[in-house]
C-alpha cells in the first residue's frame, strides 16, 4: 500500500543532511520578495524603492532576508473584482481537474523542500526538523484536500420512494478570504488555500504580516502548478487596510482564519455587520490553554520527555502546545526535579543548526509579551527552571524556555504563546475537578493524558471539552488525514483541518430533483 502522507527528509542521514545544507544555503535568503499578486493592479513601478518593508531574521535581527510590499486599498478593490469575475469559471472546472492541479503543486513542493525550509528558518525562525514537518504538512494538505474534492464533488444519486431522480451536488460558495498565521506560515497557509480552491472558490490569501515571503512563495508555486492568477490572489498587508476591508465587503462569501480568538471575534462581527451579500461562513481556528494531566501511574521519564516536547518544540509557538502540566502530587517532586534537569539540556539558539532544540520567538512584540509574563510569574509563582543560553542569541528575539509552579490555573489569565510551561499539583480525589477547571477556561484545543489506568483515561476523555486528546505521547504535530485537528468553544468553530468534514464547509450544496 502506497503511503499517502509525505515522507520528508531524514535528518539522521548524513548525505541527505549535507545536500540539504547546501540547498538551504543556495536558497537566496536576502533577495526574497513578496509583492501583491493581483492581475491588473497598478503596483507602482518604483515600488521596489518606495514601498518595500524589510523582513528580518528572528534569530538575528541584523540580517534582512527579504522585502515585501503591502497592498493599498486600490489593490484590495482590484483583487475583489478579479476574484468575483474569476470564480464562476473555476467553479465550472471539474473537481477532478482542480484536484489534479493541487496534486501537481504537492509534487513540486515536495521536490523543493529545502527552498521552503530555508524560508521557514530565515523568516519564521523554524528549526530544521520543524521545517521538514512544515513542508510535509503543506504537501499533505494539498493531497488530502485534492482527494476530498474528488470524493465530495462526485454527484451523489439519492434513490428513494418518490420515483424521481434526486442528486446532491456540491459547488463553490464564491470568493473566499484566507487569513493565515505566522506560526505555520506554509502548512496552514497552504491548507486553507487548498481547501478553498478545491471546493471551487476563488481565493484571496492574506498571510500574517510576519511571514509574507513564505506566503508569496506558496502562491507562486500554486500558480506554476496551474491555478489561474485571478483565481488565487495574494494580498499582503496590515489588518486594517487588507483584513478589515476584505471581511466587511459583501462580495466575500466566506473566511478561513487561523489566529487569535480576539481577531476571530472581530472578523465574525465584520461579517455579521454587512448589510448585503451572503450570510458568510467563518471557519476559525484560534488559541488554547492546553493542559497535560498526569496521574501517579504515569512513567516519569516518558512524561517529562513528552511534556518537554509539547511545551518547547517550535519555541512553544504552536496552538497545540502544552501550557499547563497537572501532575498528581505523589509523583510531583520527582517530575519537577526531572523536568528541571531535562530543561538544562535544551539547546537554545540558531534554528539552522541541527543541534538546536529551541529557536527564537517570532518578533519583538511576542518576546515582550513573554517577558511581561515572566515578570508576573516572578511575583506570583515559583520558578522551576530556565534553560541556559549563551551569547549567540543576543541579536535575536529569544526567550529562554521556562517552567514555573503555580497554585491554581486562575493565575494564568491568557494564552502565553511561547516556551513557557506551568506546573500545578493535584490530589487523587480531585481528578474531575481538574478537568472541570481546564474546561472552565473556555478554550478547548489539545489535552495530553499520561496514565496507565484505563478507567482514568476514559473518564478524562469523556469529561474534557477539547478537540484533540493525546494519551501517553506528546500533544503536538497532528498528522493530516489521520489526526484531524482543531478545537471547540474559544478555540475555534470547527470543522477540523485535515479531517473529512473540512472541505464541505467551503462549499454549497445543491439538490436536483428531476421528474422522470
Ligand atoms: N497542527 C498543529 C499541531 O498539531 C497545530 O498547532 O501541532
Amino acid at each position: 500500500h502506497e503511503r499517502d502522507n509525505s515522507m520528508g527528509i531524514n535528518l539522521a542521514n548524513d548525505s541527505q543532511l549535507q545536500a540539504l545544507a547546501e540547498q538551504i544555503n543556495a536558497a537566496g535568503a536576502g533577495s526574497w520578495r513578496a509583492m501583491p499578486l493581483v492581475p491588473g493592479a497598478n503596483l507602482a513601478a518604483d515600488a521596489e524603492s518606495r514601498g518595500m518593508l524589510a523582513v528580518t531574521n528572528p534569530a538575528d535581527r541584523r540580517e534582512t532576508v527579504g522585502r515585501w510590499q503591502p497592498a493599498d486599498s486600490a489593490t484590495v478593490e482590484k483583487a475583489l473584482q478579479n476574484a468575483v469575475a474569476a470564480q464562476p469559471g473555476w467553479d465550472a472546472t471539474p473537481a477532478a481537474s482542480r484536484a489534479a492541479i493541487l496534486e501537481h503543486a504537492a509534487t513540486l513542493l515536495e521536490a523543493r523542500m529545502p527552498q521552503y525550509m530555508a524560508m521557514c528558518t530565515k523568516e519564521a525562525g523554524k528549526t530544521l526538523s520543524d521545517g521538514v514537518a512544515e513542508v510535509r504538512e503543506a504537501v499533505d494538505f494539498l493531497r488530502y484536500y485534492a482527494a476530498q474534492a474528488r470524493k465530495h464533488f462526485a454527484v451523489e444519486a439519492l434513490p428513494g420512494p418518490t420515483g424521481e431522480s434526486n442528486t446532491l451536488q456540491l459547488a463553490g460558495r464564491g470568493v473566499f478570504v484566507c487569513i493565515s498565521p505566522w506560526n505555520f506560515p506554509l502548512a496552514i497557509f497552504m491548507g486553507q488555500v487548498a481547501a478553498a480552491l478545491a471546493a471551487g472558490n476563488s481565493v484571496i490569501a492574506k498571510p500574517a504580516e510576519q511571514t509574507n515571503l513564505i506566503g508569496h512563495a506558496a502562491v507562486k508555486l500554486l500558480h506554476e502548478a496551474g491555478i489561474p492568477e485571478a483565481v488565487l490572489q495574494f494580498l499582503p498587508g496590515d489588518g486594517a487596510t487588507v483584513g478589515a476591508a476584505l471581511t466587511r465587503d459583501p462580495r466575500v462569501a466566506g473566511v478561513a482564519f487561523t489566529g487569535s480568538t480576539e481577531t476571530a471575534r472581530a472578523i465574525n462581527r465584520a461579517l455579521a455587520g454587512r448589510e448585503s451579500g451572503a450570510i458568510a461562513v467563518l471557519i476559525a481556528e484560534t488559541g488554547g490553554q492546553n493542559a497535560l494531566i498526569a496521574d501517579s501511574s504515569a512513567l516519569p521519564e516518558q512524561l517529562v520527555k513528552d511534556a518537554l516536547s509539547s511545551a518547547f518544540t517550535s519555541a512553544g509557538q504552536r496552538c497545540s502546545a502544552a501550557r499547563v502540566l497537572f501532575v498528581q502530587e505523589d509523583i510531583a517532586d520527582k517530575v519537577v526535579h526531572m523536568l528541571a534537569g531535562a530543561m538544562a539540556e535544551l539547546k537554545v539558539g540558531d534554528p539552522g543548526l541541527l543541534s538546536t532544540d529551541v529557536g527564537p520567538v517570532i518578533d519583538a512584540d511576542a518576546l515582550a509579551l513573554l517577558e511581561d509574563h515572566a515578570a508576573k510569574m516572578a511575583k506570583d509563582a515559583t520558578l522551576i527552571a530556565t534553560a541556559t543560553t549563551d551569547d549567540s542569541i543576543e541579536h535575536g528575539t529569544f526567550f529562554a524556555p521556562r517552567a514555573w509552579e503555580l497554585k491554581s490555573l486562575s493565575q494564568l489569565t491568557r494564552e502565553n504563546f511561547g516556551p513557557a510551561l506551568h506546573v500545578i499539583r493535584w490530589k487523587a480525589e480531585d481528578l474531575d475537578q481538574v478537568v472541570d477547571t481546564i474546561n472552565a477556561t473556555g478554550f478547548g484545543l489539545t489535552l495530553g493524558i499520561h496514565s496507565r489506568i484505563d478507567e482514568s483515561i476514559d473518564r478524562i476523555v469523556q469529561r474534557a471539552k477539547v478537540g484533540n486528546i493525546y494519551v501517553n505521547r506528546n500533544q503536538i504535530g497532528a498528522v493530516v488525514g489521520v489526526q484531524p485537528f482543531g478545537g471547540q468553544n474559544l478555540s475555534g468553530t470547527g470543522p477540523k483541518a485535515g479531517g473529512p468534514h473540512y472541505l464541505p464547509r467551503f462549499a454549497t450544496e445543491k439538490t436536483v430533483t428531476v421528474n422522470t
